[in-house]
């Protein structure tokens, strides 16, 4: 069964046949939400709100191994997370949608790893590359027979927020390489990889990063963008789902 892992802007998942709603507990706590399982196009789909059902967790707070570990209880074998990201280089301006392939880690004091108590030689992931080729592909292709236009790969930098970037970080983050800015693809890329769950991230650009637009960003702007664009993301992840 595939997971979708919602975030702004796809706090809920309208149109989906929720069947069935699961409220897990983990060794590591509570995931953001009981995980929905959903129909659609007659497969089973779970869906879990990153920030919460009300969108009340902030970032750093989200509890990414209990997220991980729920969908995986819940019978999940990969997933899709959904991600809103500034956008840094050119190409990649507001509304655009993204398949990256590329990590930069700048979070801090997350708890990050499945490995902090009973560590083995053997747990140190291998994490090249750090998104499933399979399911980006899939994306891809599912996006090419809706004639959705979509970039394949980008350098995706995670950072820590809830506060937006200063200019100078970004133009640091560009020299270091990013293309995009978000702040919730780490841990949850390598916390998937840890539970042996491919995992994709499916991004929009809500805005332009700071500094690289004269405009100072402002939340009405970005939720503006997201909503528009939230239509195309649904159409795209319900192609995959027949396409799988
Ligand atoms: N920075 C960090 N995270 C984001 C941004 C941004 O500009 N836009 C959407 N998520």
């Amino acid at each position: 069964m595939l997971a979708i892992i919602g975030g702004s802007g796809l706090t809920q998942f309208s149109g989906l046949e929720i069947i069935e709603t699961l409220d897990l507990d983990t060794p590591f706590g509570q995931p953001s939400a009981p995980i929905q399982i959903a129909q659609l196009k007659g497969k089973s789909v779970a869906f879990l709100p990153r920030h919460g059902a009300g969108h009340r967790i902030a970032p750093h707070k989200i509890n990414y191994r209990a997220n991980i570990h729920a969908l995986k209880k819940a019978g999940v074998t990969s997933i899709i997370g959904v991600a809103a990201v500034g956008g840094i280089t050119s190409k990649y301006g507001p509304s655009v949608l993204v398949v990256p392939d590329q990590i930069i880690d700048y979070t801090h004091s997350r708890e990050h790893t499945f490995f902090s108590e009973q560590f083995r030689a053997d747990n140190h992931i291998d994490f090249t590359w750090p998104y499933d080729a399979e399911l980006r592909q899939a994306l891809l292709n599912a996006a090419q027979s809706r004639n959705l236009s979509i970039i394949d790969g980008a350098t995706y930098g995670a950072v820590q927020g809830p506060r937006l970037e200063t200019a100078a970080e970004i133009k640091r983050m560009a020299n270091d390489g990013c293309d995009l800015v978000g702040m919730t693809g780490m841990p949850e890329a390598s916390l998937a990889r840890e539970a042996e769950l491919p995992y994709a991230s499916l991004a929009i650009v809500a805005n332009w990063a700071a500094g690289v637009s004269p405009e100072l960003l402002t939340m009405a702007q970005i939720q503006q963008t997201l909503s528009a664009g939230i239509g195309e993301i649904k159409d795209l992840i319900a192609q995959f789902i027949e396409q799988m």
